[in-house]
Protein backbone atom coordinates (compact mmCIF):
# COMPACT_ATOMS: atom_id res chain seq x y z
CA UNK A 1 0.00 0.00 0.00
CA UNK A 2 1.48 3.59 -1.20
CA UNK A 3 2.14 5.38 2.31
CA UNK A 4 0.63 9.06 2.21
CA UNK A 5 2.79 11.65 2.27
CA UNK A 6 2.71 13.62 5.51
CA UNK A 7 1.04 17.06 5.83
CA UNK A 8 2.85 20.19 6.24
CA UNK A 9 1.82 20.29 9.68
CA UNK A 10 2.64 17.40 10.24
CA UNK A 11 6.22 17.34 9.11
CA UNK A 12 6.68 20.53 10.95
CA UNK A 13 5.54 19.14 14.33
CA UNK A 14 7.48 16.13 13.94
CA UNK A 15 10.91 17.86 12.94
CA UNK A 16 10.26 20.65 15.74
CA UNK A 17 10.10 17.45 17.99
CA UNK A 18 12.87 16.07 16.58
CA UNK A 19 15.17 19.27 17.22
CA UNK A 20 13.68 19.86 20.37
CA UNK A 21 15.09 16.42 21.93
CA UNK A 22 18.45 16.86 20.05
CA UNK A 23 18.81 20.69 21.87
CA UNK A 24 17.87 19.16 25.02
CA UNK A 25 20.49 16.62 25.57
CA UNK A 26 23.09 19.03 23.69
CA UNK A 27 22.49 21.17 26.11
CA UNK A 28 22.61 18.99 29.30
CA UNK A 29 24.80 19.63 32.31
CA UNK A 30 27.63 16.47 31.07
CA UNK A 31 30.26 18.13 29.53
CA UNK A 32 32.60 17.32 26.27
CA UNK A 33 35.98 16.74 25.97
CA UNK A 34 38.03 19.78 26.57
CA UNK A 35 35.40 21.33 28.01
CA UNK A 36 36.14 22.44 31.57
CA UNK A 37 32.61 22.98 33.20
CA UNK A 38 28.97 24.31 32.41
CA UNK A 39 28.44 26.60 35.34
CA UNK A 40 24.55 26.16 35.97
CA UNK A 41 23.52 29.63 35.60
CA UNK A 42 24.32 30.22 32.24
CA UNK A 43 23.69 26.77 30.88
CA UNK A 44 20.10 27.45 32.51
CA UNK A 45 19.80 30.75 30.37
CA UNK A 46 21.10 29.14 27.41
CA UNK A 47 18.25 26.23 27.90
CA UNK A 48 15.62 29.33 28.70
CA UNK A 49 16.36 31.04 25.38
CA UNK A 50 16.42 28.15 23.34
CA UNK A 51 13.66 25.23 24.81
CA UNK A 52 10.88 28.14 24.98
CA UNK A 53 9.11 26.74 21.87
CA UNK A 54 9.33 28.85 18.69
CA UNK A 55 8.50 27.27 15.28
CA UNK A 56 11.70 26.18 14.18
CA UNK A 57 11.56 26.93 11.15
CA UNK A 58 15.06 27.15 10.29
CA UNK A 59 15.99 23.32 11.38
CA UNK A 60 12.62 22.49 9.05
CA UNK A 61 14.29 24.39 6.27
CA UNK A 62 17.58 22.83 6.61
CA UNK A 63 16.12 19.00 7.00
CA UNK A 64 13.56 19.44 4.01
CA UNK A 65 16.33 20.53 1.74
CA UNK A 66 18.38 17.85 2.06
CA UNK A 67 15.39 16.03 2.18
CA UNK A 68 14.46 16.78 -1.37
CA UNK A 69 18.12 16.13 -2.84
CA UNK A 70 18.77 13.00 -1.02
CA UNK A 71 20.28 13.99 2.50
CA UNK A 72 20.88 12.52 5.43
CA UNK A 73 18.24 13.02 8.10
CA UNK A 74 20.76 12.72 10.91
CA UNK A 75 23.21 15.22 9.47
CA UNK A 76 20.62 17.44 8.57
CA UNK A 77 19.23 17.80 12.24
CA UNK A 78 22.36 18.37 13.95
CA UNK A 79 23.20 21.47 10.84
CA UNK A 80 19.92 22.62 12.03
CA UNK A 81 20.03 22.11 15.66
CA UNK A 82 22.95 24.80 14.99
CA UNK A 83 21.23 27.04 13.03
CA UNK A 84 18.74 27.41 15.99
CA UNK A 85 21.32 28.07 18.42
CA UNK A 86 22.74 30.91 16.21
CA UNK A 87 18.86 32.19 15.78
CA UNK A 88 17.94 31.92 19.56
CA UNK A 89 21.11 33.88 19.76
CA UNK A 90 20.26 36.41 17.98
CA UNK A 91 16.71 36.63 19.91
CA UNK A 92 18.16 36.78 22.97
CA UNK A 93 20.46 39.72 21.88
CA UNK A 94 17.29 41.29 20.28
CA UNK A 95 15.64 41.72 23.09
CA UNK A 96 18.25 43.08 24.76
CA UNK A 97 17.86 46.58 26.71
CA UNK A 98 20.14 48.25 24.24
CA UNK A 99 18.97 46.36 20.94
CA UNK A 100 14.77 46.34 20.69
CA UNK A 101 14.12 46.13 24.65
CA UNK A 102 11.63 43.49 24.79
CA UNK A 103 9.96 41.40 27.72
CA UNK A 104 8.47 38.79 26.51
CA UNK A 105 9.71 36.62 24.04
CA UNK A 106 7.76 33.19 22.46
CA UNK A 107 5.17 34.07 25.47
CA UNK A 108 7.70 33.55 28.25
CA UNK A 109 10.00 36.17 29.75
CA UNK A 110 13.31 37.29 27.93
CA UNK A 111 16.38 35.96 28.83
CA UNK A 112 17.60 38.91 30.46
CA UNK A 113 14.34 39.44 32.58
CA UNK A 114 14.51 35.93 33.56
CA UNK A 115 17.95 35.98 34.50
CA UNK A 116 20.00 39.44 34.21
CA UNK A 117 21.54 41.37 31.28
CA UNK A 118 24.75 39.99 31.61
CA UNK A 119 23.83 36.65 31.41
CA UNK A 120 21.75 36.87 28.74
CA UNK A 121 24.81 38.68 26.67
CA UNK A 122 26.77 35.37 27.61
CA UNK A 123 24.06 33.10 27.02
CA UNK A 124 24.26 34.58 23.31
CA UNK A 125 27.51 34.01 23.19
CA UNK A 126 27.96 31.10 23.95
CA UNK A 127 25.03 29.89 21.68
CA UNK A 128 26.71 31.64 18.62
CA UNK A 129 29.96 29.61 19.84
CA UNK A 130 28.31 26.42 20.43
CA UNK A 131 26.69 26.16 17.07
CA UNK A 132 30.58 25.62 15.53
CA UNK A 133 31.09 22.82 17.89
CA UNK A 134 27.88 21.08 16.77
CA UNK A 135 28.52 21.22 13.45
CA UNK A 136 32.17 20.20 13.49
CA UNK A 137 32.17 17.71 15.95
CA UNK A 138 32.59 14.22 15.21
CA UNK A 139 29.00 13.01 15.96
CA UNK A 140 28.34 14.75 12.93
CA UNK A 141 28.10 12.45 10.54
CA UNK A 142 29.75 14.39 7.30
CA UNK A 143 33.19 14.73 5.35
CA UNK A 144 35.36 17.44 6.64
CA UNK A 145 34.79 19.24 3.02
CA UNK A 146 31.21 19.42 3.84
CA UNK A 147 31.61 20.91 7.74
CA UNK A 148 34.19 23.80 6.35
CA UNK A 149 31.67 24.75 3.59
CA UNK A 150 28.95 24.73 6.49
CA UNK A 151 31.12 26.90 9.10
CA UNK A 152 31.95 29.27 6.42
CA UNK A 153 28.72 29.54 4.93
CA UNK A 154 27.26 29.86 8.17
CA UNK A 155 29.73 32.36 9.42
CA UNK A 156 29.22 34.75 6.65
CA UNK A 157 25.30 34.44 7.38
CA UNK A 158 26.21 35.09 10.52
CA UNK A 159 28.57 37.75 11.12
CA UNK A 160 29.00 41.48 10.20
CA UNK A 161 28.11 40.23 6.30
CA UNK A 162 25.13 38.91 7.33
CA UNK A 163 22.77 38.91 10.27
CA UNK A 164 24.90 40.62 12.85
CA UNK A 165 25.44 43.29 10.13
CA UNK A 166 21.82 43.83 9.43
CA UNK A 167 20.67 44.08 12.99
CA UNK A 168 23.64 47.10 13.45
CA UNK A 169 22.21 48.59 10.20
CA UNK A 170 18.25 48.31 11.51
CA UNK A 171 19.01 50.25 14.90
CA UNK A 172 20.48 52.45 12.71
CA UNK A 173 17.66 52.66 10.73
CA UNK A 174 15.59 54.13 14.06
CA UNK A 175 17.55 57.58 13.70
CA UNK A 176 17.28 57.70 9.84
CA UNK A 177 14.70 56.95 7.29
CA UNK A 178 16.66 54.29 4.51
CA UNK A 179 14.35 54.49 1.24
CA UNK A 180 13.15 51.08 0.17
CA UNK A 181 16.75 49.19 -1.17
CA UNK A 182 17.89 50.45 1.78
CA UNK A 183 15.60 48.37 3.97
CA UNK A 184 15.74 45.38 1.59
CA UNK A 185 19.75 45.15 2.06
CA UNK A 186 19.12 45.33 5.88
CA UNK A 187 16.46 42.73 5.76
CA UNK A 188 18.43 40.38 3.59
CA UNK A 189 20.85 40.45 6.34
CA UNK A 190 19.37 40.47 9.56
CA UNK A 191 16.65 37.97 8.72
CA UNK A 192 17.38 36.69 5.02
CA UNK A 193 20.92 35.54 5.58
CA UNK A 194 20.13 33.35 8.29
CA UNK A 195 17.20 31.46 6.28
CA UNK A 196 19.70 31.36 2.78
CA UNK A 197 22.22 29.46 4.61
CA UNK A 198 19.24 27.16 5.98
CA UNK A 199 17.90 26.33 2.40
CA UNK A 200 21.80 26.25 1.08
CA UNK A 201 22.80 24.38 4.12
CA UNK A 202 20.12 21.44 3.17
CA UNK A 203 21.98 20.90 -0.08
CA UNK A 204 25.27 20.86 1.27
CA UNK A 205 24.36 18.02 3.66
CA UNK A 206 23.17 16.15 0.80
CA UNK A 207 26.55 16.55 -1.29
CA UNK A 208 24.65 18.68 -3.91
CA UNK A 209 26.22 20.35 -7.08
CA UNK A 210 26.30 23.56 -7.84
CA UNK A 211 23.09 24.04 -9.55
CA UNK A 212 20.91 22.89 -7.06
CA UNK A 213 23.10 24.52 -4.31
CA UNK A 214 22.50 28.07 -5.96
CA UNK A 215 18.52 26.89 -6.84
CA UNK A 216 17.95 26.43 -3.48
CA UNK A 217 20.18 29.67 -2.03
CA UNK A 218 17.79 32.14 -4.36
CA UNK A 219 14.88 30.03 -2.91
CA UNK A 220 16.03 30.96 0.90
CA UNK A 221 16.38 34.60 -0.53
CA UNK A 222 13.00 35.14 -2.07
CA UNK A 223 10.91 33.41 1.84
CA UNK A 224 13.69 35.39 3.49
CA UNK A 225 12.79 38.73 2.35
CA UNK A 226 8.57 37.08 2.47
CA UNK A 227 9.64 36.51 6.53
CA UNK A 228 10.89 39.59 7.34
CA UNK A 229 7.80 41.45 5.52
CA UNK A 230 5.55 39.31 7.36
CA UNK A 231 6.96 39.87 10.89
CA UNK A 232 6.81 43.59 9.88
CA UNK A 233 3.04 43.03 8.93
CA UNK A 234 2.19 41.18 12.29
CA UNK A 235 3.75 43.81 14.34
CA UNK A 236 1.05 45.91 12.78
CA UNK A 237 -1.71 43.43 12.60
CA UNK A 238 -1.28 40.61 15.42
CA UNK A 239 -2.24 40.76 18.97
CA UNK A 240 0.75 39.88 21.44
CA UNK A 241 -0.19 37.01 23.27
CA UNK A 242 -0.89 35.41 19.38
CA UNK A 243 2.57 36.32 18.75
CA UNK A 244 3.94 35.47 21.93
CA UNK A 245 5.93 38.41 22.00
CA UNK A 246 5.14 42.55 21.88
CA UNK A 247 3.40 44.08 18.73
CA UNK A 248 3.20 47.33 17.68
CA UNK A 249 6.73 48.33 18.20
CA UNK A 250 7.84 49.10 14.99
CA UNK A 251 6.24 51.74 14.41
CA UNK A 252 6.36 53.51 17.99
CA UNK A 253 10.29 52.95 17.33
CA UNK A 254 10.63 53.93 14.02
CA UNK A 255 11.44 51.07 12.37
CA UNK A 256 12.57 51.31 9.01
CA UNK A 257 10.22 48.72 7.29
CA UNK A 258 8.45 48.05 4.18
CA UNK A 259 5.55 48.33 5.68
CA UNK A 260 6.41 51.49 7.40
CA UNK A 261 7.18 52.71 3.80
CA UNK A 262 4.47 51.53 1.30
CA UNK A 263 1.12 50.28 3.94
CA UNK A 264 -0.81 47.24 4.44
CA UNK A 265 -1.78 46.77 1.18
CA UNK A 266 1.05 47.07 -0.64
CA UNK A 267 3.08 44.27 1.72
CA UNK A 268 0.45 41.91 1.40
CA UNK A 269 0.66 41.94 -2.15
CA UNK A 270 4.00 41.78 -2.47
CA UNK A 271 3.84 38.55 0.16
CA UNK A 272 2.26 37.19 -2.94
CA UNK A 273 4.34 37.94 -5.24
CA UNK A 274 7.17 36.51 -3.68
CA UNK A 275 5.75 33.38 -2.42
CA UNK A 276 5.19 32.75 -6.17
CA UNK A 277 8.72 33.54 -7.09
CA UNK A 278 9.59 30.94 -4.66
CA UNK A 279 7.55 28.42 -6.00
CA UNK A 280 8.54 29.10 -9.68
CA UNK A 281 12.20 28.46 -8.59
CA UNK A 282 11.05 24.84 -7.09
CA UNK A 283 9.50 23.66 -10.31
CA UNK A 284 12.63 21.95 -11.24
CA UNK A 285 12.15 19.62 -8.09
CA UNK A 286 8.04 18.50 -8.89
CA UNK A 287 6.18 17.37 -6.67
CA UNK A 288 9.00 16.21 -4.33
CA UNK A 289 9.20 19.95 -3.34
CA UNK A 290 5.48 20.26 -2.49
CA UNK A 291 6.36 20.70 1.38
CA UNK A 292 9.10 23.47 0.77
CA UNK A 293 6.12 25.23 -1.60
CA UNK A 294 3.82 25.23 1.24
CA UNK A 295 6.32 26.63 3.75
CA UNK A 296 7.05 29.34 1.44
CA UNK A 297 3.00 30.00 1.72
CA UNK A 298 3.32 28.80 5.92
CA UNK A 299 5.91 32.36 6.20
CA UNK A 300 3.75 34.38 3.82
CA UNK A 301 0.48 33.78 5.74
CA UNK A 302 1.53 32.95 9.88
CA UNK A 303 -0.51 34.09 12.01
CA UNK A 304 2.63 34.16 14.73
C1 LIG B 1 11.55 35.89 14.75
O1 LIG B 1 11.77 34.66 14.10
C2 LIG B 1 12.65 36.83 14.41
C3 LIG B 1 12.70 37.28 13.03
C4 LIG B 1 13.69 37.00 12.25
C5 LIG B 1 11.63 38.10 12.50
P1 LIG B 1 10.68 33.50 14.18
O2 LIG B 1 9.32 34.04 13.88
O3 LIG B 1 11.16 32.35 13.38
O4 LIG B 1 10.73 33.14 15.73
P2 LIG B 1 10.49 31.76 16.47
O5 LIG B 1 11.79 31.00 16.35
O6 LIG B 1 9.35 31.02 15.83
O7 LIG B 1 10.21 32.17 17.89
C1 LIG C 1 14.74 40.34 14.32
O1 LIG C 1 13.91 41.28 13.77
C2 LIG C 1 15.83 39.92 13.50
C3 LIG C 1 16.83 39.16 14.25
C4 LIG C 1 17.99 38.97 13.74
C5 LIG C 1 16.56 38.61 15.59
P1 LIG C 1 12.80 41.80 14.78
O2 LIG C 1 13.41 42.62 15.87
O3 LIG C 1 11.67 42.37 14.01
O4 LIG C 1 12.30 40.39 15.42
P2 LIG C 1 11.20 40.27 16.56
O5 LIG C 1 9.96 40.92 16.01
O6 LIG C 1 11.73 40.92 17.78
O7 LIG C 1 11.03 38.77 16.69
MG1 LIG D 1 15.10 43.82 16.12
MG1 LIG E 1 12.90 42.56 17.99
MG1 LIG F 1 9.60 42.10 14.43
Amino acid sequence: MRQEAPTFETQLKRNAHAIETLLGRLLGLSIEPDEIGRPENLLGAMRHGVLNGGKRLRPFLVIECASLLGGSFDAALRVGAALECVHCYSLVHDDLPAMDDDDIRRGQPTVHKAFDEATAILAGDSLLTFAFDIIASPETPLADAQKTALVLALARAAGHGGMAGGQALDLAAEKSTPDEAGIVTLQAMKTGALLRFACEAGAIVAGAGAIDRQRLRSFGEKIGLAFQLADDLLDLTADAETMGKATGKDAARGKGTLVALHGQAWAESRLEQLVAEAEALLEPYGERSSILAETARFIANRRN
